[in-house]
């Protein structure tokens, strides 16, 4: 095994980018070394690499380990090819904006290199993006450890946890650091329709790491919050706009709906990776639609819809900025009207 507890990695000796193949856990854990671009699109795409940090980073280390494969002998050529891979695996996932600032960010570094250390320049950024990604987590989890001390139990949907980042997530990473400060928080996990990343991955990985876990069908959650059974939602996000407005797994903002319903504080867990200065608003974010075979088909032995029924199955949605109490970021804890100041 290469990863050794965190979630991608970057194989240098054998210039391998390293995932584990999330579409087979909870039942199989099963780790994919990769230097294959079809693969590579094929993870993405398909969500055996997912969650906004998650994809972020794994596309640097993937940019690097294609790179490292090239023939180009000028500069030119070099950058030819990088701007053509970059082009396509940002159209793998629209709306997750870590992937393009992944993007940018290798290509910065390759703009400032020359034939000669482009190469090991855009080594260099992947490897330091994979430090910079456990950093940042650690932080968010830090601050929001803080914030739940007198919590005993808290709600969140997807998987903003490990498996969506290197290590720590960003939701539960408050999880983690409070586990270790001797506090043991609750936590119930949406479902998640339909790709079910809360039963199969959040639930996998809290109760590898010993927590407490209630996985929750998506309609249950009001349910749960009436029943004053959690203190606080913790949700992770995969862009903000600049007031505040966040996109993140489909339900969120129904989620945050109940929250402010119940009065219940709903924190978003953001590294500034994932802040997207170039739009005032939600209205701005391009919502990825995937195939409605996700909704009837996947899960079931036989189709679960009528066939002359038609499905809808857009994969994020957007919550209003009035409806999260605070941003917990790896630079503090601020309000929506506040994070604009921090970028
Ligand atoms: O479609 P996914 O599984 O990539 O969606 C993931 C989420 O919506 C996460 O909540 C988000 O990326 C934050 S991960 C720290």
């Amino acid at each position: 095994m290469f990863l050794n507890g965190a979630s991608v990695g970057f194989d240098t000796v054998r210039n391998k980018a390293v995932f584990i193949d999330q579409t087979l856990l909870p039942t199989e854990y099963k780790e994919v070394s990769t230097d294959d671009y079809n693969e590579i699109f094929d993870a993405i795409k398909n969500l055996k690499v997912r969650g906004a940090p998650q994809i972020g980073v794994f596309t640097a280390i993937s940019l690097a380990v294609l790179m490292n494969n090239s023939t180009s002998d000028t500069y030119e050529k070099l950058m030819a090819e990088l701007k053509d891979y970059c082009t396509k695996l940002v159209s793998c996932r629209p709306t997750a904006v870590n992937l393009k600032w992944s993007t940018e960010e290798m290509l910065k570094v390759a703009e400032n290199s020359n034939a000669e250390n482009f190469k090991e320049n855009l080594t260099d950024k992947a490897l330091k993006m994979i430090e910079d990604d456990v950093a940042i987590c650690r932080k968010i989890g830090e601050y929001g450890a803080e914030i739940l001390k007198n919590c005993n139990s808290v709600l969140t949907h997807c998987n903003a946890g490990r498996l969506a980042t290197v290590k720590y997530g960003t939701a539960l990473a408050p999880i983690y650091v409070a586990k270790e400060n001797g506090n043991s928080i609750k936590v119930f996990a949406d479902e998640t329709r339909p790709l079910l990343q809360g039963a199969r991955l959040t639930a996998f990985e809290l109760c590898d790491a010993n927590i407490d876990t209630t996985v929750i069908c998506d309609n249950m959650a009001s349910f749960v919050m009436k029943n004053a059974l959690v203190d606080a939602v913790l949700v992770g996000c995969d862009r903000v706009a600049l007031n505040g407005d966040t996109a993140n797994k489909i339900g969120t903002s129904g989620v945050a709906i109940l929250a402010k319903h119940y009065n219940i504080p709903f924190y978003v867990c953001m590294p500034f990776s994932t802040f997207d200065k170039n739009i005032k608003s939600g209205d701005d974010i391009v919502i990825e639609m995937r195939e409605g075979s996700e909704i009837g088909e996947m899960w079931y032995e036989k189709t679960m819809i009528p066939q002359n029924a038609k499905t809808l199955n857009p994969a994020f949605d957007v919550t209003d900025h009035s409806l999260i109490t605070a941003f917990i970021t790896e630079k503090g804890v601020f309000t929506p009207d506040e994070i604009k100041k921090y970028i």
